[in-house]
This record gives structure tokens, sequence and C-alpha cells, in this order.
């Protein structure tokens, strides 16, 4: 069965298909968009022995032409050189064609093969297909499409929205255990933003959706889809202020990620310590009950996410915090938490609740 959620953008609506078992429905889903009859799926090669060769038999059984294009596994991927090689090879390729391009895989593959449909003659359809948790409650929806510069990750970029997202849950299988907590991290951050009822079912559920049960992460995954497709359908280009609350947790998580050199801590690990900071913070702010700051820290640690923040500094973790978009000219901003399911934006914190909030997990 598929479970379709619209994200309702006013120019460009599109839906996110969510199912089990249904990456082979993906060229009938293609078909009823009318994009054109010519495949170029973005993945890399273990995915595509997992998963790729099935959809591509899909499609060719539906009557399109297929064209794969591998990139190495991995974030040195979402590189303009690597943006530039598929370029090049797309376009030799596409040569009296109506093509639309197939990102296959997680965050990295989305990310980059949605900048190039974004770039390639100034746009063409971008399905996504993504394969990891994190991307197909986060990554996959939302259109931010972007590469990595030497100076920083994800600096050149593009808002560019999918024509459709289908997320199957059974690529999820394969899956090693720290990607399923990866995802799972974000799942929390959704359940403390605005949806008390998904972080007491993450409560109930950690150890199944540990073992990658495919009928809890189903409702993970439509759940979180959903949330992330209303805050999108709000403020599709952040400027409204509204996309802001998906940050939670990512202000000091983004800092300790690049603290560590992008290879001490996935996004995900990141994210929870950052979410456990954030927790603190807010309860020394006098906003979140301490029985709530309890609870979230006790599901972080549930959905096996580290407890303390290790081998990176303080001092470290606040200076890369000043690279922050959120803090500008001296002025800080955060996202807060009230209770579990209801968060506020903060700024100008005293710093030394900060320090104190971060000395609490080293
Ligand atoms: N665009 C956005 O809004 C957004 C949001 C969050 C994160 N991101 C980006 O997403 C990236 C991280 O994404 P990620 O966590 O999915 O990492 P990833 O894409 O690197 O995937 C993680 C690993 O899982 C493997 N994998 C993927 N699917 C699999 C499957 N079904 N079975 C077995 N192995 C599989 C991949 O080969 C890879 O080694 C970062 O570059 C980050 O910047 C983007
Ligand atoms: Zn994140």
């Amino acid at each position: 069965m598929i479970f379709k959620i619209p994200v309702k953008l006013k120019d460009n609506p599109y839906a996110i298909a969510v199912g089990h078992g249904i990456l082979g429905r993906l060229p009938g889903l293609v078909g009823a968009l009318k994009l054109g009859r010519d495949a170029v799926v973005i993945s890399h090669g273990r995915i595509q022995r997992l998963h790729g060769r099935q959809l591509s038999a899909a499609f060719a059984k539906a009557g399109y032409t297929v064209k794969v294009l591998n990139v190495p596994q991995g974030e040195k991927s979402k590189s303009a050189s690597c943006a530039m090689d598929l370029l090049k090879k797309i376009s030799a390729y596409d040569v009296d064609k109506k093509i639309f391009i197939v990102a296959l895989g997680g965050g990295v593959i989305g990310d980059l093969a949605g900048f190039t449909a974004a770039i390639y003659k100034r746009g063409v359809p971008c399905i996504q297909v993504p394969t990891t948790l994190l991307a197909q409650i986060d990554s996959a929806i939302g259109g931010k499409t972007a590469i990595d510069l030497p100076t920083g990750k994800n600096l050149a970029g593009a808002f560019y929205q999918p024509c459709l997202v289908l997320a199957d849950t059974a690529v999820l299988k394969t899956l090693d255990r720290r990607q399923v907590r990866n995802g799972l991290a974000e799942a929390v951050k959704y359940g403390i933003i605005g949806d008390p009822k998904l972080f007491s079912f993450i409560e109930a559920h950690s150890p199944k959706l540990l073992k990658g049960d495919v009928k809890s992460l189903d409702f993970i995954v439509r759940r979180c889809a959903a949330i992330k497709a209303g805050i999108v359908a709000a403020d599709e280009k952040e400027t409204r202020g509204l996309r802001t609350v998906l940050n939670f947790g990512h202000t000091v998580g983004h800092a300790i990620e690049a603290a560590g050199s992008y290879g001490r801590y996935h996004h995900g690990e990141a994210v929870g310590l950052g979410m456990r900071v954030a927790g603190r913070i807010s309860a020394a702010m006098g906003l979140l009950p301490a029985e709530d700051e309890l609870r979230i820290n006790r599901l972080i640690t549930a959905v096996g996410l580290p407890q303390r923040i290790t081998g990176v500094g303080l001092a470290r973790v606040m200076a890369l915090m000043q690279h922050d978009k959120k803090f500008s000219a001296g002025h800080n901003r955060f996202v807060l938490a009230r209770k579990i399911g209801r968060v506020t934006v903060v700024s100008d914190i005293p710093s030394g609740i900060i320090t104190q909030s971060i000395r609490a997990y080293l």
C-alpha cells in the first residue's frame, strides 16, 4: 500500500509516497507526472547492487531507458568536481532525450543529485528515492540541495524541489544499526518540536526500531515526513522563520560534528548531543520542566545515541558555533524546548549558560 503525503507548495506541489516494497511502483508514479521516458539514476555502487538493479529493471519493463551514474560513496562526493563530472556525463548522454534525474541513496546522493538536477539546463525534473532513514524523514524532503566547498559544508546549493519523493521502507532493512540510530535522532527531534505522540511512540518502540522493525519504521517515516512536509509548505525557502524549528539540537550539533572533522560523529549522533545541550539550556533558562528534560535525555539514550561529548573540546565547539547562521555580530539564537512537542526561538542567551550546558556533557 502506498501512503501519499502532499507537500502543498504554491508553485510546485508534489507528493511523498511512503510504503513497504514500493520501489517497483516508481515507473507508474513517474508516468502519471509525464516527465519523459529517459531516467538518469544517480547512486553509488553499493546501493546500486542492493536496490538499484530492481529499480532499473522496473523502469526498463515499463518502457523507459535507464542510465545509471554511480559516484563514490561518502560525503566527499558532495563536491564541485563530482557535480561537474556528472554534468559532463549527463550532457554527453542527453541527445534526443527527455531526461529526468532519480536520486537513489542517502542524503549525500540526494543533495548531490538534486543540485545537479537544479543546475543542468537550469533545471531538469528530479525524483528523490531516499534509502537511509535520515534521508526518508528529512533530507529528501524540502528541496534543499547542495555540495560542499573546501571552506565548509553545503556552501553551494539551491532550493530545488523534487517532483516526487518515494520512500520505500523495505530498503531500510539493509541499513546498518549506526545509520538507523542516525535517523532516529531526527525522529526524536520531530517529536520534541511538534509531536508528543510520535515522541511517546519512539519511547515505547525504541528496541524494535533499533532492530529495524519494519512496521515501527513505517510509522516513523510517515509521521516525520508529514511534519517536515507541513513545515516546508509553510516556509518553502526559510524566509518566514518557521523552518528554523527544524534546527532544534543542530546549533551545537553542527559544531560538534565539525569539531570532530565530520569523522568522529555522524550527523545524528552530533544532533543527539546537541539536543541534550539544547534541553539543558532550555531548563537553565526556566523554560523546560526537569521531568521533560529527563525524558528527552532518556529517549536519546534509548535509541543508542552517545551520552557524552568526547574527543572534542569546549573551546573548539564554542568557536565553531560562532559560524552558525543563527549567530551574527555577537548575537546568538537557539531553538529551545518548552515541553515535549513545543519549541520556541530565543535570542541572546547568556554565554555562561551555553558553556555550562555544553560542559554538562563533556
Ligand atoms: N538537504 C537537506 O535538507 C539535508 C538535511 C539533512 C542532511 N543532509 C545531508 O545528508 C547527508 C547525510 O545523509 P545520510 O545520513 O543519509 O548519509 P549517506 O548518504 O552518506 O548514507 C550513509 C551510508 O549509508 C549507506 N546506505 C544508504 N542507503 C542504504 C541502504 N538502504 N542499505 C545499506 N546502506 C545504505 C550509504 O552507502 C552510506 O555509506 C549529509 O551530506 C547532509 O549534509 C541534507
Ligand atoms: Zn539534521
